[in-house]
């Protein structure tokens, strides 16, 4: 996979070169070019910002530098998809993750300010497919932060970047569920003991008491995820515990609903 990232500061990006993402770097796996957007500017202060049409507080960027920059890095290639960090956009998720995570080449146009000159995006829609994410309701002084966060989250999807897949497998929203508690040595710790179940060797109960757990944290914490969850997918015991988190299923049967306040924890 091959990522470009357009932004007015290329030392914020330095930290894709650590870590698991680095190696893969290192690896040829992800190819990862970050590019400087006032090297397509073309007046002595290389000015990449201006006052908005219509008044209002703050800068936009000018169109004159994007669209030179996407013409270069975005080339005659086909199958280029361009991604748009905002606090407008649609919120980034785990789904979305896996969908840029197949694909050949994403670029990434990191705005500042108040954000870009609407046509710039407009203009590369009709080249490319342009997909403005959100990573969450709070607002961030430019998209560099958003696209370490989505770089990192897509990286790790690509075919041999995490060498242990089935790692993938069980965490969190894999199955629309946060995951539950985990424990490691020493058994007990301050007093505090790992839950009997986890040492029992019991393969079948561990599991259940996993999902157990994952099913009450993610009511608790993410009852919209326990809202899109669909009965029919669930087994019996998975429809007790959300009962006793205070959920039933709908009268129709296709989704869950708060019964009451939750019986137990
Ligand atoms: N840029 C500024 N705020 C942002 C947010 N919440 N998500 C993505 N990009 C942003």
């Amino acid at each position: 996979m091959r990522v470009d990232v357009l932004t007015i500061f290329p030392d914020y990006l330095a930290p894709l070169r650590l870590s698991l993402i680095g190696r893969a770097i290192d690896e040829g796996r992800i190819d990862v070019r970050v590019h400087d957007l006032r090297d397509w500017t073309t007046d002595r202060h290389r000015t990449v910002d201006d006052s908005p049409y219509g008044g209002g507080a703050g800068m936009l960027m000018r169109p004159e530098p994007w669209g030179a920059a996407l013409d270069a890095v975005l080339g005659e290639e086909p199958d280029v998809r361009v991604v748009v960090p905002t606090p407008s956009g649609e919120p980034f998720t785990q789904a979305l993750a896996h969908e840029l995570a197949a694909q050949p080449r994403l670029v990434f146009v990191c705005g500042r300010y108040e954000g870009i000159d609407q046509r710039v995006l407009d203009e590369v829609g009709e080249r490319a497919r342009v997909t403005e994410v959100s990573l969450g309701d709070y607002v961030l002084n430019g998209g560099e932060v958003a696209v370490l966060v989505v770089v990192e989250a897509v990286a790790r999807l690509v075919p041999g970047v995490i060498g242990n897949a089935t790692s993938l497998v069980h965490e969190s929203f894999a199955d629309g569920l946060l995951e539950g508690p985990a424990y490691t040595k020493p058994s007990v710790w301050r007093e505090r003991a790992v839950p009997d179940v986890l040492l029992s060797g019991h393969h079948g109960q561990i599991a259940r008491w996993q999902r157990d757990e994952a099913l009450r944290r993610t009511s608790a914490r993410r009852p919209d995820l326990v809202a899109a969850l669909v009965p029919a997918t669930l087994d019996r015991r998975d429809l007790e515990v959300l009962e006793a988190c205070g959920w039933r299923p709908t009268a129709d049967g296709a989704r869950l609903e708060r019964s009451a306040a939750p019986v137990a924890d």
